[in-house]
């Protein structure tokens, strides 16, 4: 097939994203409008708050997106739009939006899961560098704020199969970076500054203990969401996280060394700043709180880690690709990249741009679908718990 101009529109969640991809491997634009700002007063993202920012967004956007490619609407072969999983409001700006210009271009429409964008991200870095040939199967962590899934990933032709190995059983790793930031007044989203902190304090200073779960085997997962998943049946055990429970130790920990009073005092301070810098939280933040971030980092990473080698091993895997918010974090990516080379197993992370939500990761995964001819119906809806095979 000659060049394959895609627009991938992403809604999911707190960014409203446009980008042009060529033939699933080379960004030609690549616009990101982040409601960070919007959401930051309440700590967190307000679903409604969201959907309002992204109908206010999409149009000026896309544009954006078309202009900086040079492409125009006529030269563009398909349209791509994330399906969910995500907020339905949120979604059904983007599904609205993409279904509309479809419709108007008579352009084929790709309905695409979010978490298979996120794996595509690591592809597509990896298209760019040259490199086509990864080796299957690959084991997939998607760690984000709202997922925490190990997927092992089989291609069948121009497409890829998943089945689902691992999942959070409570909160997302990102998720807690969050929450825990939050907690310790330092605002929202955690954890970019968590990161930035980690570096700063020693994290052999508080011990946490993540909940380990012993893998099940796969006469336990008859209710799991994957029964039809596109793979062979092989037994393989099931790889479970939690993290809940080191956000409510963090939570401890704040409360029985009487930090309570420098935390709200932080989180005023940094509320009166537009735009703290690294310096601002560091004059804010005492040994013991740094110390306390470092080790909270120390032991998600530690946890993230060693259950995805685990899972690694007991799949056979051949290449680990790890993506999605958390993916951006340094130290998440340094202790990988070191221990899975002691394995022998090559590991891959999209470039920390891409590993947040973006929308050239919908059109890359969107070109295998379009090589197959597999268009979204008219009629398809916005799915907010879409699961992903
Ligand atoms: O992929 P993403 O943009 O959205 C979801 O699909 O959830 O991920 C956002 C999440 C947030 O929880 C944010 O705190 C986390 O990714 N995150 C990080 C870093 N950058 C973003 N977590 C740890 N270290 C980072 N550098
Ligand atoms: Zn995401």
């Amino acid at each position: 097939m000659p060049d394959a101009y895609i627009i991938g529109i992403e809604t999911s969640c707190d960014e409203t994203a446009a980008a042009v991809v060529r033939s699933g491997e080379e960004i030609v634009s690549n616009v990101v409008a982040s409601q960070i700002a919007l959401h930051q007063p309440y700590g967190g993202v307000v679903p409604e708050l969201a959907s309002r920012e992204h109908l206010r967004a999409i149009v000026p956007v896309v544009r954006q997106a078309l202009q900086e490619s040079k492409q125009t609407y006529a030269t563009l072969d398909a349209i791509a739009v994330t399906q969910g999983p995500g907020l339905a409001g949120a979604l059904l700006v983007g599904i609205s939006y993409a279904k509309a210009l479809a419709y108007a271009l008579d352009k084929p429409l790709i309905a695409v899961n979010h978490l298979e964008g996120h794996i595509h991200a690591v592809l597509l870095e990896d298209h760019a560098k040259g490199n086509h040939a990864v080796e299957f199967p690959v084991l997939a962590l998607v760690v984000s704020g709202g997922h925490t899934h190990l997927y092992l990933a089989e291609q069948r032709r121009a497409s890829w199969v998943y089945e689902n190995v691992g999942h959070t059983r409570d909160d997302a790793a990102g998720e807690a970076f969050d929450k825990t930031a939050k907690l310790l007044g330092l605002g929202y989203p955690g954890g970019p500054v968590i990161d930035r902190l980690s570096s700063h304090g020693d994290p052999t200073a508080v011990k946490f203990a993540i909940s380990q779960m012993k893998p099940r085997d796969r006469r336990d997962r008859s209710k799991d969401q994957n029964k039809d998943h596109g793979l062979p049946e092989i037994s393989r055990p099931h790889f479970d996280f939690s993290y809940s429970g080191i956000k409510t130790a963090v939570l401890r920990h704040v409360e029985t060394h009487n930090m309570r009073e420098r935390v709200e005092a932080r989180h005023k301070a940094l509320s009166a700043i537009a735009q703290p810098q690294l310096e601002d939280y560091l004059a804010l933040c005492d040994q013991e709180t740094l110390d306390l971030i470092a080790s909270f980092q120390r032991a998600v990473v530690g946890d993230l880690v060693s259950k995805t080698l685990t899972a690694a091993r007991a799949c056979n895997a051949a290449t680990l690709f790890v993506t999605g918010g958390v993916a951006a974090n340094a130290e998440l990516r340094h202790t990988f990249e070191r221990e899975a080379a002691k394995e022998g197993l090559p590991a891959y992370f999209p470039s920390r741009p891409l590993s947040t939500d973006n929308a050239a990761m919908i059109a890359a995964a969107a070109y295998p679908r379009l090589l197959a001819r597999q268009f979204a119906p008219a009629d398809f809806c916005a799915e907010p718990g879409l699961v992903l095979r």
